[in-house]
């Protein structure tokens, strides 16, 4: 059968956006616990620091909002430094509060909706003193935190997301060392995924006290496990445990207030029904088995072999994996936003075709009613990558870190066209539309021939 290409349409109102960190564009956050750990030899892959990022505090943040402004874009997901707002415990640095309702002006001004994260990975290096996310105090303190930014800039937002991806957070910090303070320890994984869920509720009720009509939701990293034999039971039930664990434990927490930690589940007050909407970040999945090298967790994940990957090993690109985790979270019956999703691609030479076919999947999503209302590509420029420091590059624009000039790539031009027509264009779909990336022959999922 004749496959027949059409434009996929978006439904009006789409939120069409990118997004961004604190840490990772705004530079010299020299009052963090980030910036402490780049500064330690071994900690950043390539030796790299964020020093001045893409140079957003000293004012390139309103170049960069003409980029996204002139290239369609009508939503920006930027989040907001803890150890900006509150340098030492209890005092508030007004400055830096007035510099983020500027910067949220300014992007109002150009039709531009702000998403605001309120924590995104870093934490004031007081609070790291204290223990972190590991210490229940941060509980209250985070609370205060967030009532003092939403006071200060509900005018200009109504739409925030508390905490980014918590089971990321713990995963890197407790888990893997790779984030400060990089210790190995189950027993704080456990008490920063208690805390995390206490915080969320917290701020949760504080910013629908302040300002009743908010939209308040966390942002999850979503990956797909998959039994890497399907016909093995132990397999199967190792990917089963992995999304218990990574996507399900907080997510289904905040919704029906259970934290299902072993042994055995607790109630947390306050956290049933805390969101009004869920953030998905995808990126990638896993194929799940039982090491043979017997290694320290007994347990191997690893792309599909022969898979195209993001720069670095960073995982396979699988845009199926959109659809299946939106039609899981779909089951939660909220609006979601793809709050994140993107790739390490240097060279741009799959990031056009990632594009084109991350949303394919998510048109599919909308077509089969489940109710997505925005995409946010990571991200809108290269940024400082965390440990992988300036290896990865995740941009629309590409930015030398040096010079901080810009330059927008091929995937840049086509999330552009895409963003201005509320849809993705047939020429994009025959160009590099699902089955392109794969060499499989071209088809629009739903509409064509299998
Ligand atoms: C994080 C971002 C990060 C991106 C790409 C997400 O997990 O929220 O901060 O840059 O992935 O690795």
């Amino acid at each position: 059968m004749a496959v027949q290409f059409h434009d996929l349409a978006f439904p009006a109102g789409f939120r069409w956006g990118t997004s961004t960190s604190s840490h990772q564009v705004e530079g010299e956050n020299t009052n963090n616990d980030w910036w402490a750990w780049e500064q330690l030899p071994g900690k950043i892959l390539d030796g790299g620091r964020s020093g001045a990022a893409c140079d957003w505090w000293n004012g390139r943040a309103q170049e960069d909002f003409d980029r996204a402004a002139s290239t369609g874009q009508n939503a920006h997901r930027l989040s907001i430094e803890w150890s900006r707002i509150e340098p030492y415990a209890g005092r508030w640095d007004e400055d830096a509060l007035d510099h983020y309702r500027e910067m949220l002006r300014s992007l109002r001004a150009r039709g531009i909706e702000p998403l605001v994260t309120l924590h995104h990975f870093t934490n004031p290096a007081w609070v790291a003193a204290i223990g972190g996310w590991t210490n229940e105090a941060i509980v209250p303190l985070f609370e205060k935190y967030v009532r003092k930014v939403v006071s200060a800039l509900h005018e200009y937002v109504d739409f925030w997301c508390t905490i980014n991806e918590p089971n990321v957070y713990i995963f890197c910090t407790y888990v893997e060392p790779l984030f400060p303070p990089g210790r190995t320890s189950l027993r704080h994984a456990y008490a920063s995924a208690r805390n995390f869920a206490r915080a969320h509720a917290a701020a949760y009720q504080a910013i629908h006290e302040i300002q009743p009509a908010a939209r308040v939701g966390l942002a999850m990293n979503l990956r797909i496990f998959d039994p890497a034999n399907p016909a093995s039971p132990v397999d199967r039930y190792l990917a089963r445990q992995h999304h218990l664990i990574f996507n399900e434990l907080l997510l289904l927490g905040a919704h029906d207030g259970r934290l299902r930690l072993p042994p055995r589940p607790e109630r947390i007050p306050g956290l049933a029904g805390s969101m009004d909407f869920v953030g998905v970040n995808y990126y990638t999945r896993d194929l799940v088995t039982v090491s043979p090298r017997r290694d320290l967790h007994f347990i191997r994940r690893y792309p599909t072999p022969g898979a195209l990957e993001g720069d670095g090993g960073y995982g396979e690109i699988y845009p199926e994996g959109m659809y299946r985790v939106l039609r899981w979270v779909a089951g939660l019956r909220l609006p979601i936003y793809v709050t994140e999703n993107g790739l390490p691609d240097a060279a741009d030479r799959y990031r056009a075709g990632f594009i084109v076919t991350h949303l394919q999947q998510v048109q599919r999503a909308i077509e089969s009613d489940i109710p997505v209302h925005g995409y946010y590509h990571w991200s809108l420029v290269d940024n400082f990558e965390w440990e992988r420091g300036w290896t990865q590059r995740f941009g629309l624009w590409e930015m030398d870190p040096v010079t901080q000039e810009r330059s927008i790539r091929e995937g840049g031009k086509v999330y552009a066209e895409i963003c201005k027509s509320n849809s993705i264009p047939a020429g994009l779909v025959v160009k590099y539309g699902d089955g392109v990336l794969s060499g499989r022959d071209n088809f629009i999922p739903g509409c064509s021939a299998p």
